[in-house]
């Protein structure tokens, strides 16, 4: 059976600052999925990860699906009715246009979007991340799908050693989609010169190379691209499917482990460690450190099992603790160099309107 797995993820507004949703506000937009979905989806699921909540549905209707994009949308627009009356901070914040038209991709909220066959057995991963940018998991995926250091499969499955094909997106530019197809292992090189800049290039999908199937999704949305000033980080969700012709789930998770430095953290504007944490988990330090989340799935005829939670065991706590001794190092040199991003990311406002004023003042000396 060939089924679409589709999330979609929004903050509409969070209790204490950007900490997390209102039991209300995840209730209302479960409530609505549930009731208005009935029909249209075969499955669903909501989760929240910081200030977020995801709608995962599955569904036999496509990729873009009109109506499904329109679901998720009326349900955060029913969530941000809630937000409101409860006072939380930024409701509706990342619902960027007051209508809907036809897809929610440019309208805000972040889509990842997977369609295939079912195989007998069919697990996959789906990934949330808050208080960082969508090219958060570019070294993860490099290293899960390029690297055998990281990745046993890449040597010890047949299927695999076949290599993977990266599609990146350059997310600066603004008047469509701009991509470039990037075949492993051939082209590893190539694939790290864009990758090491999380910025501006994300990987928004890999194929296998041994059977064309998709394994990973992820989300590229820019919001200051389409609003045109900051209005929160653009906290990416991920889709990956694992094992046979895909890596295994361990191989997924390892390189996690890094808690490798990403842009975000307080105000959007930081760089800070990616601490891998349970579902459902909030936000605290220096509004972060940046995390993510990983719920795993099996799916049959697009009923979903309850979720896994990936990150929540022992060997996880011990990363953290180390990961925890990361974010306070770097915090330690405040706004100085590296911890702080540079002025083309700069998300708040204040600090360009400083530079204009110190513009006017500064003087060259004459010879
Ligand atoms: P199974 O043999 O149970 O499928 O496990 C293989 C595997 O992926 C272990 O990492
Ligand atoms: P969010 O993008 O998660 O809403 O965070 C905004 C922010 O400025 C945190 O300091
Ligand atoms: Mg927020
Ligand atoms: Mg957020």
């Amino acid at each position: 059976m060939k089924i679409t797995i589709s999330v979609i993820k929004a903050d509409i507004g969070s209790i204490g600052g950007h900490i997390k949703p209102s039991n209300l506000l995840l209730e209302t937009v479960k409530n609505y999925v549930s009731e208005y979905g009935k029909e249209l989806l075969k499955d669903f699921y909501i989760g929240f990860t910081g200030d977020d909540i995801a709608i995962l549905m599955t569904h036999t209707h496509g990729k873009g699906n009109e109506a499904v994009h329109k679901l998720a949308w009326d349900a955060f627009k029913a969530g941000t009715i809630v937000a409101k009356n409860q006072g939380l901070y930024g409701a509706g914040q990342d619902l960027l246009k007051d209508s809907f038209s036809g897809n929610v991709k440019g309208m805000g909220p972040a889509v990842a979007e997977l369609e295939f066959e079912e195989r007998p057995n069919e697990p996959f991963l789906f990934f949330a991340a808050d208080k960082t940018e969508p090219g958060a998991y570019n070294l993860p995926l490099y290293l899960t799908f390029t690297d055998p250091m990281y990745c046993a499969g890449l040597l010890l499955s047949s299927e695999m050693s076949k290599g993977f094909k990266f599609t990146v997106m350059d997310v600066s530019y603004t008047r469509g989609d701009k991509v470039i197809d990037l075949k492993t292992p051939e082209e590893i090189y190539e694939l790290a010169s864009l990758l090491r800049d999380n910025e501006r290039f994300v990987v928004e999908s890999v194929y296998s190379r041994a059977t064309g199937d998709q394994a990973v999704a992820v989300s590229t949305t820019r919001l200051h691209n389409i609003a045109g000033k900051y209005t929160g980080k653009d906290d990416p969700i991920m889709l990956v499917r694992v094992q046979k012709q895909f890596p295994a789930t361990g191989e997924v998770l390892a390189p996690y482990s890094i808690g490798h430095l990403v842009g975000g953290f307080m105000r959007g504007s930081h760089t800070g460690p990616l601490m891998p944490v349970k579902l459902n988990s909030t936000i605290s330090y220096f509004d972060g450190p940046p995390v993510v989340s990983c719920a795993a799935f099996c799916v049959q005829n697009g009923k979903l099992t309850e979720p896994v939670d990936a990150f929540d065991h022992p060997f996880w706590e011990y990363v953290r603790d180390q990961i925890s001794k990361k974010a306070i190092e770097i915090r330690r040199q405040g706004f100085s160099g590296p911890a702080m991003l540079p002025y083309s990311e700069l998300e708040y406002g204040g600090i360009v309107e400083i530079m204009n004023r110190l513009e006017k003042k500064f003087r060259v000396r004459k010879k």
